[in-house]
């Protein structure tokens, strides 16, 4: 089956997935953003634990925006609230991978994360 190359910017981490492997852990849906951040050790914040309901795993995506699992209603509702929402912007627990894809982590993301650990 094919694999998949995803970037997590600015910290330029590039992790290799097979879908066959999903899910890779408990947060956000299988072989979402969230759950392939996570399991590689790129910190992504995630505080209503990937259930859609919190949008501080907000990213922007770079790249690959047709390579992801198409955004519902409750999503993009929910994305519209995060702090420096674009038009692309996604939810990372709810954006499921198919493809390879480039993301961007908010800076204000990266700096709770840190906080939290
Ligand atoms: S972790 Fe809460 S919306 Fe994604």
């Amino acid at each position: 089956m094919a694999r998949y190359n995803v970037t997590f910017e600015p910290a330029g981490v590039t992790v290799q997935v097979d879908p066959a492997e999903y899910p890779y852990g408990h947060h956000g849906r299988p072989g979402s953003l969230l759950d392939i951040a996570l399991a590689h050790g790129v910190p992504i914040e995630h505080t209503c634990g990937g259930v859609g309901a919190c949008s501080t795993c907000h990213v922007i995506v770079e790249s690959g925006w047709e390579n992801l699992s198409e955004a519902a209603d409750e999503e993009l509702d929910r994305v519209e609230l995060a702090p420096g929402n674009t038009v692309r912007s996604r939810l990372a627990c709810q954006a499921v991978v198919g493809g390879d894809v480039t993301v961007r982590v908010p800076d204000w993301n990266r700096n709770a994360a840190k906080e939290s650990e």
